[in-house]
């Protein structure tokens, strides 16, 4: 017969022994399991002897024994899981104090370079940014910019039409376009910079490519003349090319501009004494402009007798052509990452 005393005692010491049993690997926590819970363990033989405990104590003694066994459950458990959400080992290799693998960081495209500086020279002379679509009609790339349909410098600008059968869907082939857009809905004063993709169906080499960029320059107020023009440009291309930057315009042709001009800056190289980049004339031509032709200005609904304005274009590849010294234009849509990486210092 049971000593029901004795039968307690046995239950708290298994109790202590339990809460401070540990386990340091996965078949630790199985030998506990074996040790308590199995069919040979140390509680089911509990149970074999509580057969002989007192009827009147059989409600305590058996309630205890059940709580105990509960418990070796948990605790089973709870170790098991440890092990499950760690997977099981110790990582013993893991050195905190190694340093990390290095993530390399991109850099800006050299062309986004030099379009953010130019768009922030203008910007910080009052001029904002507006864009169009790449996709566009011929009114806005050409008919309202003074080309009639046949007229001779359409051919300048070989353009890509996106169906065969619709010439009036086409693919831009200046930023221009940009120009009539925003004048045909806004009431000068106008003073915006449009950047943007431009296409032109060339064979692709050192010195051309079916596309490229451009900023678009636009001023339409009262009482604007060719000498603010010139006086923007100066000032252009001074935090463009350098404080001693002097520039010249040359008198050209611009079907939306009268009088049109090219301007050349003197040659950032030689510093105008004549060189290979500037041709030995000291030199470099940068962009087009010239004063709205009046017809622009009705087309888009704006009155030349009340308003006049500049406007000017500049290829932004030719710009960092001259800047970082490119010389074939094809690197810039390449993605040759030994061309790109060295930009990473010029941010
Ligand atoms: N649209 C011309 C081109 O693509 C560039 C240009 C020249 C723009 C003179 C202008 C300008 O606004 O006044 O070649």
């Amino acid at each position: 017969m049971q000593n029901d005393k004795e039968m307690l005692e046995r239950i708290e010491t298994l109790r202590q022994q339990l809460a401070n049993e540990t386990a340091a690997t996965k078949e630790a926590v199985e030998e506990l399991r074996i040790k308590y819970l199995s069919k040979k363990g140390l509680i089911p033989a509990l149970m074999a002897d509580f057969r002989t405990v007192p009827a009147e104590l059989k409600r305590e003694i058996g309630q205890k024994i059940n709580e105990l066994k509960n418990e070796a459950q948990e605790r089973i458990n709870a170790l098991k899981e440890s092990f499950e959400s760690s997977d099981g080992d110790i990582d013993v290799d893991l050195d905190l104090t190694r340093t990390g693998t290095p993530v390399s960081c991109g850099s800006r495209h050299p062309l986004t370079l030099v379009r953010n500086e130019i768009i922030s020279i203008f910007g910080s002379m009052g001029f904002t940014i507006a864009e169009g679509p790449e996709i566009e009609d011929d009114w806005h790339v050409f008919e309202s910019l003074n080309f009639p349909p046949d007229h001779p410098a359409r051919d300048m600008q070989d353009t890509f039409f996106i169906d065969r059968d619709k010439a009036d869907v086409l693919l831009r082939t200046h930023t221009s376009s940009v120009q009539t857009r925003t004048m045909e809905h806004t009431q000068p004063p106008i003073r915006i910079v449009c950047p943007g993709r431009v296409y032109r169906n060339e064979a692709i080499s050192a010195r051309a490519h079916c596309f490229f960029h451009q900023v678009e320059g636009l001023y339409i107020d009262r009482n604007v003349s060719m000498a603010d023009l010139e006086q923007v440009l100066l000032g252009f291309a001074r935090r463009m090319f350098g404080p001693d930057t002097r520039i010249r315009l040359r008198p050209s042709y611009f079907p939306f501009t009268e009088p049109s001009a090219e301007m050349d800056i003197s040659c950032h190289i030689c510093g105008g004494k004549g060189c290979a980049l500037c041709k030995g004339t000291g030199w470099v031509e940068i962009l087009g402009c010239g004063m709205v032709d009046p017809n622009v200005l009705k087309n888009c609904g704006i009155d030349p007798e009340v308003y006049s304005g500049y406007a000017f274009g500049m290829g932004v590849e030719r710009i960092a052509n001259l800047k970082y010294k490119v010389k074939d234009l094809r690197l810039f849509s390449e993605n040759d990452v030994r061309f790109l990486k060295e930009f990473e210092s010029a941010h």
